[in-house]
């Protein structure tokens, strides 16, 4: 492993070079085990806590198939699928692993007794699997967390669509939690020159799921002028809907829940911020029963922040314990993007507020390719920036998820795999001097 590391580390190594080296038979991950999928049966969802069912192991370095690549691993990043996936809910995650290994004997390498997390990564292309031509050896690469077969016709219009469609590192095996990940080719992207590892690494999967939920026509279809209500502004995927609202002329309204936040979204260049603590929003009365004056003393704090205005867009994705209110102030004709039910997924909303006002809901999940490409690229020219707000170690994988779990977090947590220290792997250094202060804007607060 130090030789693949050296070989990064270094200025002059060629793709001849790293084709060359020699690959370990096993590397660290962070892994689940499949003989603790009850150990958390019975407790309170806020009571699991991923430092006890986050392992990090040493694990046997996969077969590499057609159109797959395996990659050194600099960085990663936790995202709430780490988080659900830790909690073994809503559902275990080996599930997902058996389906996928009943497809073919090559997906058959995926249903392990371990399952190693992780759907985000920057790294260095290790070695290329046959049919393999756009990348090589050496190529500086994130990668998207979307994996297709794409056998069927259904995802031929839009690869979303396609009835083998997973989630990278949550749905499949091998994931960016890890000093080296599998990944098929057609999820590689090019790594924005101007970022260090963790930075280059930490937007993937959020700033991806945000371009299409809020900016792709297969989503909301966001345009000038819009408002957009962004629950979670300063949050995973919320502080990069923040920022897509603000290049995109529209105004985002951001709820947060603390100062420090609300902060963060000021620094992003929001003006209209809803603090839903101090605030003191309580949408359900009890269990059942919503509160329907609740949802109009929001939609009257939105309009006092719009000058009388009500939101073309709301991008939901607290669910159960919001949607009532986010159908509710959502103006006539505008659309309800949603995307996760963190709170719960059996939501309840007064139908008469969607049909008579002719709003629409629009289910969004992940991107397309290129979608998570266009997201990418945004990212590269300096027009979307990371949001990373605190770095860990591989070791310390489980305490960057309990933060993610408790909501103590902001913005995105790194996780440094084969990187040895922060700061490595800027190759643009003018383009980062531009933009330095937007990229440090969740780590100054
Ligand atoms: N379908 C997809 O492709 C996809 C992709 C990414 C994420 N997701 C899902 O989307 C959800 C959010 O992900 P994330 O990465 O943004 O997580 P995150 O970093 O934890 O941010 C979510 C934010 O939502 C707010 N929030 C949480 N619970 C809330 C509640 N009950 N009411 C109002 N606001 C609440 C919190 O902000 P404040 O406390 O400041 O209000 C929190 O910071 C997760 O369930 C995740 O699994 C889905």
């Amino acid at each position: 492993m130090q030789e693949i590391l050296d070989a990064i580390l270094s200025t002059d190594s060629t793709s001849a070079d790293f084709a060359a080296l020699k690959l370990p038979d096993s590397y660290r991950a962070i892994t689940l085990h499949k003989d603790e999928e009850q150990m958390f049966a019975g407790l309170d969802s806020r009571d699991k806590d991923p430092r006890q069912s986050l392992h990090l192991d040493e694990v046997a370095l996969p077969e590499l198939g057609p159109g797959e690549a395996l990659v050194a691993v600099m960085a990663s990043a936790v995202n709430y699928n780490t988080v659900w996936s830790s909690i073994y809910e809503p559902v275990s995650t080996f599930g997902f692993l058996e389906r996928y290994g009943r497809l073919s004997p090559l997906t058959k390498r995926h249903d392990l007794p371990y399952h190693v997390l992780g759907s985000d990564l920057a790294g260095v292309v290790l070695r290329t699997g046959a049919g393999v031509n756009a990348w090589k050896p050496g190529d500086e690469v994130v990668a998207h967390c979307l994996s297709v077969e794409l056998e069927s016709s259904d995802g031929h219009n839009d690869t979303m669509m396609d009835p083998e469609q997973r989630i990278w590192g949550f749905e499949t095996n091998f994931g960016g939690l890890a000093q080296i990940a599998l990944v098929k080719t057609n999820q590689l992207m090019p790594k924005p020159a101007h970022l260090t590892w963790e930075e280059a690494a930490s937007p993937g999967l959020v700033n991806s799921t945000a371009y299409r939920q809020l900016v792709s026509r297969n989503g909301a279809g966001m345009k000038q002028g819009d408002n957009v209500l962004i629950w979670g502004a300063s949050g995973g995927l919320g502080s990069y809907a923040t920022q897509y609202a603000l290049a995109g002329g529209a105004t985002p309204i951001c709820v947060v829940s603390n100062d420090q936040k609300a902060d963060i979204c000021r620094a992003m260049g929001a003006e209209a911020i809803i603090d839903r603590s101090a605030e003191g929003y309580k949408f359900w009365k009890d269990e059942n029963t919503q509160d329907p004056r609740e949802w109009k003393r929001l939609g009257g704090r939105i309009r006092e922040l719009t000058g009388g205005e009500d939101v073309d867009i709301v991008f939901e994705h607290p669910g159960r314990e919001t949607f009532g209110a986010s159908v509710y102030v959502t103006r006539k004709g505008g659309t309800i993007v949603t995307c996760a039910s963190t709170s719960g997924f059996m939501h309840q909303y007064d139908n008469r507020y969607l049909w008579m006002s002719l709003k629409k809901i629009v289910g969004s999940h992940f991107a397309n390719y290129r979608e998570a490409w266009e997201a990418n690229r945004l990212v590269a020219k300096g027009k979307i920036h990371p949001t990373l707000s605190k770095v860990y170690t591989l070791e310390e994988t489980g305490q960057a998820s309990l933060d993610v779990h408790q909501n103590k977090h902001q913005g995105k947590v790194g996780v440094l795999c084969l990187a040895p220290e922060e700061g490595l792997g800027v190759r643009d250094a003018e383009l980062r001097a531009k933009h330095l202060p937007a990229i440090n804007r969740f780590r100054d607060i």
